[in-house]
């Protein structure tokens, strides 16, 4: 017999077809997924990446709540066109500390997992309280109020505590600390504390922390100033100019 009819047997037979089916794709799964578990550039753990600090961790709640993931992915694909317009490809362990992370699919907006440092704070608090200021095409929704709301911190703490519950290495001390490093990091003051903690990096000053007024108004620290520092430090952890992901050096 034919392969073509030996074929047409499987065709007919609705069981056989949903057997032999359900065996090609569990095979195809296991080759493709198995490896992921081994290979080491799958597993990145590479230097650079830190937790966010408290003040990033509140303005990225503040990007949840506010539904920007609904608009913006964070994830730039492994594509040509991808990386010419946003820069080095999206690595695993970029959204390690992610919880949940904000890949995304949808992008009316454009991808913003490298944004940070892309542009001044001042064009995201201009941007952010009318789009259409300096984007005139731009169909973004207004988010004005968030330069008026004053920032809600006195449970940040507990933020830290229970991402520590799901994997991310805060230290009692992070933990301890939370509050005064979001002060710190929205004013740009006493911010040794707060460098020590999360980072004059390890190795280089593209993983120094951000610390300044960030939305322009040192009165009171808001919602604005907590969701910028988040902006502005998305894609700057890893330093792509000596990254290799074939050198075990660039791995911690
Ligand atoms: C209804 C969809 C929509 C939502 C929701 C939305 N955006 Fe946007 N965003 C856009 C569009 C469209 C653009 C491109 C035009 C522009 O720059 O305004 C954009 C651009 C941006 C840019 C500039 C990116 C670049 O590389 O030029 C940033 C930053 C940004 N958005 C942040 C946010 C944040 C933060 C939120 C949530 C507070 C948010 N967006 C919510 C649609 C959206």
């Amino acid at each position: 017999m034919d392969i073509l009819g030996k074929h047409g047997k499987i065709e007919r037979s609705a069981t056989l077809l949903l057997i032999l089916s359900l065996v090609v794709v569990l095979v195809g799964g296991l080759v493709e997924i198995m490896p992921l578990f081994w290979l080491k550039n799958t597993i990145e753990n590479v230097k650079g990446m830190r937790p966010y600090t408290p003040l990033e961790l509140a303005g990225r709640n503040i990007y949840i709540r506010e539904g920007c993931y609904l608009c913006h992915s964070q994830m730039i694909r492994p594509f040509r066109d991808e990386v010419e317009r946003y820069g080095h490809y999206s690595l695993a362990a970029e959204s390690m500390y992610d919880h949940p992370f904000q890949w995304g699919s949808k992008r009316t907006g454009p991808d913003l997992a490298r944004v940070g440092g892309r542009y001044s704070d001042e064009w995201h608090v201009r941007h952010l309280k009318s789009p259409r200021s300096v984007v005139p095409e731009s169909n973004m929704p207004t988010f004005a109020f968030l330069a008026r709301n004053e920032l809600k911190f006195d449970d940040i703490a507990d933020h830290l505590k229970t991402l520590r519950i799901v994997g991310v290495p805060y230290t009692d001390e992070m933990v301890r600390n939370a509050k005064a490093d979001l002060v710190a990091q929205a004013t740009g003051e006493d911010t040794d504390g707060l460098i020590k903690r999360y980072g004059k990096a390890t190795w280089k000053s593209a993983t120094e922390v951000k610390a300044r007024d960030f939305d322009g108004n040192p009165a009171k620290i808001t919602e604005m100033d907590a969701l910028i520092a988040y902006l502005q430090m998305l894609g700057t952890l890893v330093d792509f100019s000596t990254f290799d992901p074939g050198n075990e050096e660039n791995l911690r």
